[in-house]
């Protein structure tokens, strides 16, 4: 396949780079790298001079740098975390253990038994995957990054489901897999890369090897427009603790839908895009407010929440959702809501004074005010905490308090 623009360029893997690499996975780098375990980032000098007694300086200088990418990689790993390699690029890029678990799980579901995964970087998918019991075919252009999804799958005790191979993925015939997922690098040089063609690979090459497949899935950016989603594909936003993390294409599964799924709990809410509700309509403010999951108002699934709560849109251009009841859901959050102001920094203030809010959790939606400032301008003081929201009703920029609703 041509170079696309300099993403991951496989002429940037530098040949030290993978001698150092194995140098870690020799007994003494590995006997090095678990003295390095949990250690401290503030004492690496003192560290690193005492090692270099014992070992040689370059090894302790890629050890080091592991350790550093070891800790980074914990809140995607996990503790599995500790005993996998990484790379710079490969922890950024790499799938979290949740959301590929996840889909793991839905591929399993199909009944998916073999699977080739093109892209599959330092394996954060490739491992999910054969934890379901599916045979990977894992697939990487980059030399390095080859090595260490090899050195995680051993190190994983994985390494009978998962064959990596280093190759062009273009250079792949998929015909004997059950299945195809592609994770396009989506990052260059230049930082993120936004228009889908300049992923590495592009997206319409991504989309014709996926209709190849009797099953597929492409890892593609959140931000993708609705326009650019192939109408005959399942689209399926992803959050996990309420930040979204990405969007998945799904070939063969619901085609024509749009779907949000939250995890940890797993809940997921689609619909057809034939039978999509219509925008909510803007109501006012009744006595709860509902803020939908990212992922729902992605998959512009906002208006089967509002259904769900007999609500309405507090205004037609902002996502937060109000109803005069109190209706358990799992793709919003509710807050119970105690006033209403016109934006007015004194009357916050006053208002806070008086129902002694020490802890102010703040809001906003449609609104340009920092968080933070607005937060030290109320020089908070007392034993109670109360949540501001900073958006627009009907138009008009508005301060609406309260607090998380009860649940249960
Ligand atoms: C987003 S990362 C994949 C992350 C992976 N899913 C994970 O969870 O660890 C994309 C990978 O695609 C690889 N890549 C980009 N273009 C490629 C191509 N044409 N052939 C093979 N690999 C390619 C890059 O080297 C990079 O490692």
């Amino acid at each position: 396949m041509a170079d696309n623009g300099g993403v991951n360029d496989p002429a940037a893997t530098d040949p030290a780079g993978l001698a150092a690499f194995r140098a870690l996975l020799t007994d003494e780098g590995r006997a090095l790298l678990a003295e390095l375990h949990d250690h401290d980032p503030a004492d690496e000098l003192t560290l690193a001079t005492r090692l270099r007694r014992s070992y040689a300086p370059e090894l302790v200088s890629a050890a080091l740098a592991q350790a550093r990418l070891r800790q980074r990689a914990a809140v995607k790993f996990g503790a599995d975390a500790a005993r996998m390699f990484f790379t710079p690029n490969g922890v950024e890029q790499a799938t979290r253990t949740s959301v590929a678990a996840y889909r793991a799980r839905e591929f399993k579901g199909l009944g998916v038994r073999s699977l080739a995964d093109l892209c599959c970087g330092i394996g954060g998918d490739a491992i999910a995957l054969a934890r379901e019991g599916i045979a990977v075919l894992a697939v990487d252009r980059d030399p390095l990054t080859c090595e260490v999804a090899r050195a995680n799958a051993e190190a994983l005790g994985l390494a009978e489901l998962i064959e990596v191979r280093e190759a062009d993925v273009a250079e792949i015939d998929t015909s004997s897999y059950d299945a195809v997922f592609v994770d396009p690098a989506r990052r260059g040089g230049r930082g993120r890369i936004f228009d889908p063609e300049a992923y590495s690979p592009p997206l319409s090459w991504a989309i014709e090897a996926a209709r190849k497949a009797p099953h597929a899935a492409l890892k593609i950016a959140p931000g993708i427009p609705h326009e650019a989603v192939p109408d005959d594909v399942y689209a399926e936003w992803i959050s996990d603790s309420g930040d979204v993390k990405e969007a998945v294409l799904w070939f063969g599964t619901r085609p024509g839908a749009f779907g949000a799924t939250l995890l940890p709990a797993g809940a997921s809410l689609w619909s057809a895009r034939a039978t999509m509700l219509p925008d909510p309509e803007p109501r006012p403010v009744g006595r709860f407010l509902y803020e939908p999951d990212g992922a729902v108002i992605r998959a512009h699934l906002v208006a089967e929440v509002a259904k769900a709560v007999g609500g309405g849109l507090i205004d037609p251009m902002i996502a937060y959702v109000t109803s005069d009841g109190l209706h358990s859901t799992p793709y919003a959050t509710s807050y119970e809501i105690t006033d209403q102001l016109p934006f007015n920094i004194k009357k916050l203030k006053a208002l806070l004074r008086e129902r002694e809010v020490g802890i102010l959790t703040v809001k906003k939606r449609g609104s340009a005010v920092e968080p933070e400032e607005l937060r030290k301008k109320m020089k908070l003081r007392g034993r109670n905490s109360a949540t501001v929201f900073l958006t627009r009703v009907a138009g008009a920029p508005t301060m609406l308090v309260g607090h998380p609703a009860p649940t249960g």
